[in-house]
């Protein structure tokens, strides 16, 4: 099959290229570089001894996307480029708009120039907001609390009423809970560019001596412990829920929203204990104020991913840990202090 990967340099895409390479697919990546390294691509060339088409490119700018869109003419298009960071869409809210939802309407325009249907989409767990109840199932109502998880929100909308409105169309809106881990050879990972805003990166740069000291937010949720609980993801099972999703999109017609998660809350305490066992070295931490928007748990209903994809979690925090650990440990600056493609 030949897919259409944006963002495929990313964390997540830069697992679910290898994944789909390893399978035999063929694929084009289109990528502006924003938050990532064209390292990313040559590794997995190097991991999977398969070739990679990438194109250096911006999902605004709509001529150069349906350009490489139709030049390809892909089977299927994952999207994953987009801006995730939830503290910066609050200061600019209009780049986030344009890059995650005008930038997911031009690839639907291109696609429909190019005569391609089928689409998987990167969404995110935040398009809930607060929890009425949990496990968040996919029936939960949408009602994000920051901008965004609103630009998340409104592009499930616009793929939406593009499946409705295209004969034929298959849509899969993948709703992440927290992806964390890397590619077990250690040669992957995730490399935030600036201060991590995530817990499990910032804890491998503790580990690894580039930080000082954790601060856990908060130490007085209603939790098993106090901290707060998340559904962290295996990025290597969230890769293989993309060719699962891939796979579905091919036999069914429609828009289908699934949760992508373990169905497991981890407590910030766990996962800390979790990555001193796998690092074997102590990882400083203070307690510290509540961060504000934060929830006390989230956690995925799997039901249905199970159901319509056949795919669930098979890697536990233990292996999080571990596959995280190898790539802080043998990337301590990730990507940068690579000299040359492909080192
Ligand atoms: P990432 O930043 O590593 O990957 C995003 C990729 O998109 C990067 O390679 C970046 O260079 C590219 N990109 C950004 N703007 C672009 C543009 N205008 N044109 C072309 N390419 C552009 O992030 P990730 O963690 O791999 O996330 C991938 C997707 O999954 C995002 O859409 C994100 O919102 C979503 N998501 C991530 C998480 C998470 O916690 N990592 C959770 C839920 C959903
Ligand atoms: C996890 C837990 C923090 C950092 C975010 C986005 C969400 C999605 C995934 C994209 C919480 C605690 C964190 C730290 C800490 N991204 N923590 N010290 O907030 O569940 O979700 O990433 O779609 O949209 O909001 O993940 O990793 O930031 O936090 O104590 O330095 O770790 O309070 O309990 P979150 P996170």
């Amino acid at each position: 099959m030949k897919v259409f990967v944006t963002g495929g340099a990313g964390y997540i895409g830069s697992h679910t290229l290898v994944r789909l390479l390893a399978a035999g697919h063929d694929v084009c990546v289109f990528d502006n570089y924003a938050n990532s390294s064209p390292v990313a691509l040559a590794r997995a060339r190097q991991l999977t001894n398969r070739e990679v088409v990438a194109v250096e490119g911006d999902i605004r700018d709509s001529d150069a996307l349906a350009q490489s869109l139709a030049d390809f003419a892909p089977d299927a298009v994952v999207h994953f480029a987009g801006l995730k960071a939830v503290g910066e869409s609050n200061d600019i809210p209009l780049l986030y708009y344009q890059t995650n939802v005008t930038g997911t309407m031009n690839l639907l325009a291109a696609m429909d120039a190019a005569g391609c249907r089928r689409i998987v989409f990167s969404s995110s767990a935040t398009v809930y907001g607060e929890a009425q109840y949990l496990p968040f199932d996919e029936e939960h109502p949408i009602a994000p609390t920051n901008p965004y998880g609103r630009t998340k929100a409104m592009a499930e909308g616009v793929i939406r009423d593009w499946a409705t409105a295209t004969p034929d169309a298959s849509a899969v809106l993948l709703r992440y809970f927290n992806p964390v881990g890397a590619h077990e050879s250690g040669r992957i990972g995730e490399d935030p560019q600036d201060t991590p805003n995530n817990l499990m990166p910032f804890v491998a740069q503790v580990a690894v001596g580039r930080r000082a000291r954790l601060s856990i937010f908060g130490d007085d949720y209603d939790t098993r412990d106090g901290t707060g609980e998340r559904d962290y993801i295996h990025v290597v099972d969230l890769a293989a829920a993309h060719l699962a999703a891939l796979e579905y999109s091919a036999r069914a017609t429609g828009c289908e929203a699934i949760n992508v998660g373990t169905g497991q809350g981890i407590t910030v305490k766990e996962l800390v204990a979790a990555y001193e066992a796998a690092c074997g070295r102590p990882i400083a931490a203070e307690i510290a104020p509540r961060r504000p928007g934060d929830v006390a748990s989230s956690y995925a209903a799997t039901a249905k991913a199970e159901r319509l994809l056949g795919w669930q979690a098979a890697l536990d925090v233990d292996d999080m840990c571990r596959s995280s650990w190898k790539w802080q440990s043998e990337n301590p600056q990730g990507y940068d202090a690579t000299t040359g493609a492909g080192a």
